[in-house]
C-alpha cells in the first residue's frame, strides 16, 4: 500500500504536460474489438484502468502490446469467437460494460458480468440495454451478468435516451456501426470523448454524423478496419491542475490542452477572477491576484463536469463567503466532504447540494481517498492546508492520473509517494 504526504505548497510555477484522456482511451480500446486488422493508439496514458482494459481485451481474444514509454498501444483481434467477459475483470472497472456493444456488433453475442458497487452511485445500465433492445438484440439479465444475442443482423432504429448517458451513447454508437440500416440516437451525450470515439470509428470505415451534438446518426456498414489514432488530451486531468493553480494563487502553463473542451471550467474560473489564456497547444492559468468564490452546478457536457466537482469544491472551502455546489449527475458524489471537514472545511450537505462557508485556512490531517476524483481533490486541499496532509487509498488516484505527484513536483509542489 502507498500514501501521499503533502505539505503546504504556495506559489507553484513552471509547466506540466497533460496525458491522453482516460475516458476516451478506454472506449477506443473497446472499439478496437470491431476492427479487422491492427489498431495503433497513440497517447495512451499508463494508468491502472488502461491495464485492466488490456487484460479484458486479451481475455476476449485480442493480442495487445503496450509501450508505456512511447505511450503507444497496438492491438489486433486474433480470436473473434470469445463472447464472455468475466466478473474477475469487469469487477475491477465499471467501464468494462462498453465492450458489450462491440462484441454484439462483431460477434452477435455478448455475456458481460455486471460490475459490483461503486462509491459514487448505483451506475445502472438500463439505457445501454434499452438501446440494444431497440437494435433487435435479445437481452437477459441473470446470475450476475447480462447477455445479449441476436440472429443475422442488428437492425438500425431510432433510440431516445432518457438521460444523455456517456456510456450508453458510446455502447449504442459502437453497436450501430455494423447494424443493417440507419440508427438515430436522440438526447445523446455530447462529451468530447464521444466525438473522439466517433472520429476513431469513422477512420475505421463507420458512417457517423452528429457526434458532439444531441442527435447522432449512424448508417451501418459491412466491416471496419484497424487504423492509427491519437487520443485527445485529458480535460479532467487538465482541469485538476488548473484548479491547483487557482487554489495556490499561482501562475502555471499547462501543455497538451484543448481549451474548447474546458469551456465550462474556464468560464467559472474567469468568473472567480482567475486569468486563463489559451496558447498554441495549452493554456496559462494566472491566479496571482487570488480569486473569489462562485456557485457551480454539475451538468452533462457542455455543462460543468461532475468529474471536477470535488476539485472545485476545495477551491471554495478557503475563499470568503457562502457558496453552493450542486451535483446533478451522480447520487453519492459528496463522500469526500467528510474528509475535507476533518481538515477544517465548513460544508453542509443538503441532498444534492453542498453549502460551503469559506474558512481562513484548512489544517493538514490524515485523510483517505474515497474515489478517483475525490482523491485528487484531497491533494489540492493538502497543497493549501497548514502542516502535513497524508492521503491513503491512493490506488483510486492512480486509476485516473498519470504520476500526479511527479507532475505536481515539477511545478514546485511538496508532495511525495510513501510506501506504508
Ligand atoms: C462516464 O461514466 C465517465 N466514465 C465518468 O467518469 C463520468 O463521471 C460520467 O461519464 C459523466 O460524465 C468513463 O467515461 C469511463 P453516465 P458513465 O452513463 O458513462 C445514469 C471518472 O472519474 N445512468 O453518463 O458511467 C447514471 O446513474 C468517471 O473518470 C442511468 O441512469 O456515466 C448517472 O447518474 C466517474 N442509466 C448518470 O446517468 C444508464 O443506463 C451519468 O452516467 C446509464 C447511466
Amino acid at each position: 500500500m502507498e500514501k501521499f504526504v503533502v505539505e503546504t505548497s504556495p506559489n507553484l510555477e513552471g509547466s506540466l504536460r497533460v496525458s491522453g484522456a482516460k475516458n476516451s482511451v478506454l472506449i477506443i480500446m473497446a472499439a478496437s474489438l470491431l476492427a479487422e486488422g491492427e489498431c495503433v493508439i497513440e497517447d495512451v496514458p499508463d494508468l491502472l484502468d488502461v491495464h485492466v482494459m488490456i487484460d479484458l481485451l486479451r481475455s476476449l481474444g485480442s493480442e495487445v502490446n503496450y509501450d508505456a514509454q512511447k505511450e503507444q498501444l497496438r492491438t489486433r483481434v486474433m480470436d473473434a469467437t470469445i463472447t464472455d467477459a468475466s466478473y474477475e475483470l469487469t469487477n475491477r472497472m465499471r467501464a468494462s460494460i462498453v465492450v458489450m456493444g462491440p462484441l454484439l456488433a462483431r460477434r452477435k453475442r455478448a455475456n458481460v458480468a455486471l460490475p459490483g458497487g461503486c462509491p459514487i452511485g448505483a451506475r445502472p445500465i438500463d439505457l445501454h440495454l434499452k438501446g440494444f433492445r431497440r437494435l433487435g438484440v435479445n437481452v437477459e439479465i441473470g446470475h450476475g451478468s447480462v447477455e445479449g444475442v441476436f440472429e443475422d443482423h442488428m437492425i438500425g432504429n431510432n433510440i431516445y435516451l432518457d438521460f444523455p448517458s456517456v456510456g450508453a451513447t458510446e455502447n449504442i454508437l459502437m453497436a450501430a456501426t455494423l447494424a443493417k440500416g440507419t440508427t438515430t440516437i436522440e438526447n445523446a451525450a455530447q462529451e468530447p470523448e464521444i466525438t473522439d470515439l466517433a472520429s476513431f470509428l469513422t477512420k475505421m470505415g463507420a458512417k457517423i454524423s452528429g457526434a458532439g451534438t444531441s442527435t447522432i446518426r449512424i448508417t451501418g456498414v459491412e466491416r471496419l478496419v484497424g487504423v492509427r489514432h491519437q487520443v485527445i488530451p485529458d480535460r479532467i486531468e487538465a482541469g485538476t491542475y488548473m484548479i491547483a493553480a487557482a487554489i495556490t494563487k499561482s501562475k502555471i502553463f499547462i501543455d497538451n490542452v484543448v481549451p474548447t473542451h474546458l469551456r465550462p471550467l474556464i468560464s467559472k474560473l474567469e468568473e472567480a477572477g482567475v486569468i486563463v489564456t489559451p496558447q498554441a497547444n495549452g493554456l496559462v492559468v494566472d491566479a496571482l491576484e487570488g480569486y473569489t468564490g462562485v456557485d457551480i452546478t454539475t451538468l452533462p457536457y457542455p455543462g460543468f463536469p461532475t468529474d471536477l466537482q470535488a476539485q472545485f469544491m476545495v477551491m471554495l472551502t478557503v475563499c470568503e463567503g457562502l457558496h453552493t455546489v450542486r451535483e446533478t449527475i451522480f447520487e453519492n458524489r459528496f463522500m469526500y466532504v467528510n474528509e475535507l471537514m476533518r481538515m477544517g472545511a465548513k460544508i453542509r450537505i443538503d441532498g444534492s447540494s453542498a453549502m460551503v462557508k469559506g474558512v481562513s485556512h484548512l489544517e493538514g490531517a490524515q485523510v483517505r481517498s474515497t474515489d478517483l476524483r475525490a482523491g485528487s481533490a484531497l491533494i489540492l486541499a493538502g497543497l493549501v492546508a497548514t502542516g502535513t496532509t497524508e492521503i491513503s487509498e491512493i490506488y483510486h488516484i492512480d486509476r485516473g492520473f498519470v504520476s500526479i505527484e511527479k507532475k505536481l513536483q515539477g511545478i514546485g509542489a511538496n508532495i511525495r509517494r510513501v510506501s506504508i
